[in-house]
């Protein structure tokens, strides 16, 4: 969606050069110039609904955005605060304008987004395309004009809008008169469809919003988490720039993964370029969880200035549970992640010919969680063990791992 928001034109001369990944023809300026400009990359940010649901208001979200700015994160880009379902009265007002739940929000919206503003973070909303919302609060859908003003007017820098409710409309029908509505307020709302993948979103959402959602929603499991992980990957073409394919919120820290669990979920968000949406209690994160959500070099691969959406290059083994995940990075880099799902220990190799390079090409190895060079100068393949997860189950500072998230370093330019 052209908006201003999630993408930034290129400023000044460029000369081209080509980065080939897996058949993939990539074309970036030279890194001199990524300094000049502005880019918006996909967001990293905070949302309630994962560990809260409907036990929302104005105090948890206060209590959050100061939780965002003392624990670090607020300072490593998580810096958008997200209020989902539940914030509003059951019914509009005299005048049809939504109006926040008076017991639990009795400050106001206005008041929450000043707050929010002032610690330097932003506040985003919630609504949906539909009668209702999910939680039957009133819906958008034929007032969206009405409460995009109301949005814009209370200071508001994001919506989510859901889909329930929907009338049986096809979304590509009900999701852009809120675009246009957005666009009309003069303010800038970055806009995240959340249509759980209905009608192929990423075929017709370009257009229509920062993010769509590819699936159902998540839930706090493996199994959850590596089936939304497949659909998203599908979907890898569609993503760039303004727009981004959308698996869901992160669930690092709920409780129903371990350590190494979270840790695989935390890089495939990262490296496939999904919006990392801290879905846990920030105010109360064990030390584990913010280290994970605190790894500045696994931040820095979502946030890459290419914005190349990583994917699934290669499988095989029982159900293909022995994969190799990658995507080019700037800066001559690739990153490479080694995901072992069996449930034995499997040894994965990566040659430069399924990652689609030169196959003579030299590359630095840098473990990107344990923050070290595994190799200084590496041609052709490398090979890595990696555990079965269980057996990883919480052995943090182990050196086993069931991934092992890379990133190569070129040695020439590629
Ligand atoms: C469905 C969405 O997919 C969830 O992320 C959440 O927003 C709930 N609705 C809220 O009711």
């Amino acid at each position: 969606l052209n908006n201003g928001l999630a993408r930034t034109p290129q400023m000044g001369s460029v000369s081209e050069i080509p980065l080939f990944l897996h058949g993939l023809r990539v074309s970036r300026s030279p890194t001199s110039s990524w300094s000049e400009v502005d880019f918006c990359y996909v967001g990293t940010l905070w949302n309630s609904w994962n560990f809260f649901a409907c036990n929302i208001d104005e105090t948890v979200i206060k209590e959050t955005a100061d939780a965002l700015v003392s624990s670090g994160l607020a300072a490593l880009g998580y810096n958008y605060v997200n209020i989902d379902d539940c914030w509003s009265s059951s019914s509009r007002n005299q005048q049809g304008n939504l109006v926040p739940d008076p017991k639990t929000f009795s400050s106001g919206i206005k008041a929450l987004a000043d707050y929010v503003h002032l610690k330097g973070l932003k506040l985003g909303i919630y609504s949906d395309a539909g009668a209702f919302t999910c939680q039957v609060r009133p819906g958008s859908l034929y007032h969206e004009s009405d409460d995009a003003k109301t949005f814009a007017s209370w200071g508001v820098d994001y919506l989510k809008y859901d889909n329930c409710y929907n009338l049986g409309i096809k979304p590509e029908k009900r999701y852009p008169p809120m675009r246009d509505a957005l666009n009309s307020t003069g303010h800038a709302i970055f806009y995240s469809l959340c249509e759980w993948g209905v009608d192929d979103p990423a075929l017709w959402a370009g257009k229509v919003g920062n993010s769509w959602r590819t699936t159902d929603d998540i839930s706090d499991s493996w199994e959850s988490m590596i089936t939304i992980a497949d659909i998203n990957d599908k979907w890898a073409s569609y993503a760039g720039p303004g727009g981004w394919n959308d698996p869901d919120m992160l669930e690092v820290g709920n409780g129903g993964m371990t350590y190494a669990e979270y840790r695989s979920h935390f890089s495939i968000w990262a490296l496939m370029k999904a919006p990392l949406l801290v879905g846990c209690d920030v105010r109360n994160m064990t030390a584990e969880t913010l280290e994970i959500l605190s790894n500045k070099e696994v931040i820095a691969v979502n946030q890459d200035p290419l914005g190349i959406q990583g994917r699934k290059i290669y499988s095989q083994g029982n159900d293909g549970c022995s994969q190799v995940w990658a995507g080019p990075l700037s800066e001559s880099r690739v990153v490479v992640a080694l995901w072992n799902r069996c449930s034995e220990v499997v040894t994965i190799t990566v040659s430069w010919e399924i990652l689609g390079l030169d196959i003579a090409a030299s590359f630095s190895l840098r473990d990107i969680w344990k923050h070290d060079t595994l190799q200084a100068e590496v041609i052709g393949n490398f090979s890595t063990e990696a555990v079965q997860r269980t057996e990883v189950a919480d052995a943090k500072g182990a050196e086993e791992h069931s991934y092992h998230i890379l990133t190569l370093q070129s040695m020439n330019s590629l």
